[in-house]
């Protein structure tokens, strides 16, 4: 198993983990949009066959008013592949990328209420806050703890 940054060639794998393991999926073009925008900041697992078992999908944020900072679009390992410390290798390099090549002031990401795997992740593991909870966030009405990490420290 190899993790490293993610590439254009990468993009049917990436969707493909990604419909397997999510429910919020996405047009090819927008991974295209993350990869050709910030390269730095997505990364993907492969097996030893070169198959994608595990992404980060990552950006720096737009909009102008709040301070500048990272945002994950998406993250998942999969099924077969999980608790083997993958999600959070892939979280820890896209972060560091986001402070180091862009100087992020803090990374935020959006997480079901009830994805306790995830929340461990984030708050055990990786130190993330919420920031606030966003009723109704998701399309079937669940909400979503809003996240953050500082990443000036
Ligand atoms: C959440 C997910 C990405 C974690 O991937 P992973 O590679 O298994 O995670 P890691 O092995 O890096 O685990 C890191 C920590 O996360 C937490 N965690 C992971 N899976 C967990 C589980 N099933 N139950 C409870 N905590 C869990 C633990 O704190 C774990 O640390 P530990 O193993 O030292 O106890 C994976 O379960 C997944 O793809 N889920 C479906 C998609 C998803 O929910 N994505 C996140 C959307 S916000």
């Amino acid at each position: 198993m190899n993790v490293r940054q993610a590439r254009a060639q990468d993009l049917l794998g990436m969707q493909n983990c990604n419909l397997h393991n999510l429910p919020e999926n996405y047009q090819l073009k927008y991974y295209l949009y993350h990869i050709a925008t910030w390269p730095q900041l997505s990364f993907v697992a492969e097996d030893d066959k070169g198959r994608i078992i595990g992404y980060v999908l990552a950006k720096m944020d737009e909009e102008p008013s709040d301070a500048l900072h990272g945002h994950i679009t998406s993250l998942s390992v999969m099924r077969k592949y999980r608790r083997l410390g993958i999600a959070e290798k892939l979280m820890r390099l896209s972060q560091r990328a986001m402070a180091e090549a862009f100087n992020a002031q803090y990374v935020s990401l959006h997480v079901r209420r009830g994805n306790i795997a995830a929340l461990n992740l984030y708050r055990d593991n990786l130190k993330f806050s919420v920031h606030e909870i966003e009723a109704g966030y998701y399309a079937d009405g669940e909400d979503a703890y809003a996240m953050r990490l500082d990443l000036r420290k």
